[in-house]
């Protein structure tokens, strides 16, 4: 008996002297805990807008997203996560790197562990790409002071090759790789769009991986900010500047409590999602939102054929024009486009002089669109830090 109480105050003292974060124990714990808390959760939500989506999907197949599959927390990602480690970066030199570049250079390939850059305040003139081959990797800053990684990349800039660098290589942060996450973060691009000039697209970020979360961060840019290209994506708590098409792209992606903020001088549009199959995954949902700054904006304009915008209990500033799409001049797009609305509010919000295709969203046709279910979220989003 003595000696199994003396065994329980060692390990008291021994857990307690370990303070890491990586603690595998600790870890297990805390994401177990996670798991019974969220995804129970989720899969009930999920549960209910699966049914809904194979009922509706009968008379409705073309504009159902496909059902996503996975209800159990990714293995991989577990697996990551409980080995997850922490790296620095600070300018001044007091951390493990003092650029972001080689901190990421110091990663293995392959790498299966969750890798947290802790990306000390300062503004950071990098251009950083985190190819295909960096799965895991997290950029985590101060919320009280966020890092700024900044860059001034336009499309018609001259790369390396002697070629423009085109809309896709302007970005100041491109993402390839899948599992990244972002939290207290500035991406920017300082270069500036003059209405009527060409080449200026500037994107701030690029997010090509798969099952990417954002948390707290910020996007400055003018033409082209954030190219949520492709995959799962999820931003919280996130705020968005520019004047053209803004957010654009193919991703599958939720905004929840975000603001989209305009800077255009005269006509723009939010977004320029490029769905191009009915039959594909790929849609922007902004629920919680608020569109706010300058100009006479459209909700969005269809990039591709069967462009897929949600706007969810949004606050729509008056900035949002009485039309509130845009077909791009191709009427065949007006059938085919899935642009829809649900309980928002404000003067942008006045559905009286919309588009006749825009549609207007009941319960059952907004479900789909704003929980975490709608990015599969039950088996990929973990505790941002
Ligand atoms: C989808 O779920 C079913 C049932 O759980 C499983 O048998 C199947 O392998 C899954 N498919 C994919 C692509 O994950
Ligand atoms: C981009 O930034 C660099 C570095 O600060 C600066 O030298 C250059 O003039 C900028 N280019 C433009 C077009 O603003
Ligand atoms: C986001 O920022 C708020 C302050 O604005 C802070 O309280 C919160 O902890 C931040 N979230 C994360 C995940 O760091
Ligand atoms: C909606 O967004 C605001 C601002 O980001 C946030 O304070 C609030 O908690 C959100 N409400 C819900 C229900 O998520
Ligand atoms: C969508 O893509 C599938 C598979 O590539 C193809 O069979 C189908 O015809 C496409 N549908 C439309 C409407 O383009
Ligand atoms: C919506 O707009 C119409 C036309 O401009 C106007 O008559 C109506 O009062 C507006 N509704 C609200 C609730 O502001």
């Amino acid at each position: 008996m003595a000696s199994a109480s003396a065994l329980i105050i060692l390990l008291l003292f021994l857990s307690v002297q370990i303070t890491q974060s990586s603690s595998p124990e600790k870890e297990k714990g805390h994401l177990e805990e996670w798991i019974s808390l969220n995804v129970k959760h989720y899969n009930r939500k999920r549960a209910a807008s699966l049914k809904w989506m194979q009922e509706s999907g009968k008379h409705r197949k073309q504009q159902v997203p496909a059902a996503a599959n996975s209800s159990q927390l990714d293995p991989n990602l577990r697996n990551a996560e409980m080995n997850k480690m922490i790296i620095s970066v600070s300018q001044d030199g007091s951390g493990n790197f003092k650029t972001i570049k080689e901190a990421l250079a110091s990663i293995p390939l392959y790498n299966k562990r969750r890798v947290i850059l802790d990306i000390k305040p300062g503004v950071y003139r990098e251009k950083i790409n985190i190819p295909r081959s960096l799965p895991f990797v997290t950029f985590r800053g101060d919320s009280s002071n966020p890092p700024r990684i900044t860059g001034n990349d336009t499309a018609s800039a001259t790369g390396n090759d002697g070629t423009p660098l085109k809309t896709f290589q302007s970005a100041t942060a491109s993402v390839d790789a899948d599992y990244f996450v972002a939290i207290n973060v500035i991406f920017e691009n300082t270069a500036a769009h003059v209405v009527g000039t060409v080449g200026e697209q500037a994107v701030a970020l690029r997010i090509s991986g798969n099952k990417a979360a954002f948390y707290n961060c910020s996007f400055y840019g003018s033409q082209d900010t954030l190219y949520d290209h492709k995959g799962l994506h999820y931003f919280n708590n996130c705020f968005i500047q520019g004047s053209v098409d803004f957010i654009f792209g193919y991703g599958t992606s939720l905004y929840e409590n975000c603001q989209l903020n305009s800077v255009a001088k005269k006509v723009a549009s939010l977004t320029a999602q490029k769905r191009t199959n009915s039959s594909i995954l790929s849609g922007f949902s902004f629920k919680n939102s608020t569109i706010t700054g300058t100009g006479s904006v459209y909700l969005g304009r269809a990039w591709g054929d069967y462009s897929r915008v949600i706007f969810s209990y949004t606050y729509m500033d008056k900035i949002v024009l009485p039309l509130g799409w845009n077909d791009w001049g191709k009427t065949i797009r007006d059938s085919r486009v899935y642009y829809g609305e649900y309980r928002c509010s404000g003067p942008g919000a006045n559905m009286t002089g919309r588009v006749p295709w825009a549609r207007i969203l009941t319960d059952e046709e907004a479900m789909p669109f704003i929980g975490t279910y709608y990015v599969d979220g039950n088996s990929w989003l973990i505790h941002p830090s």
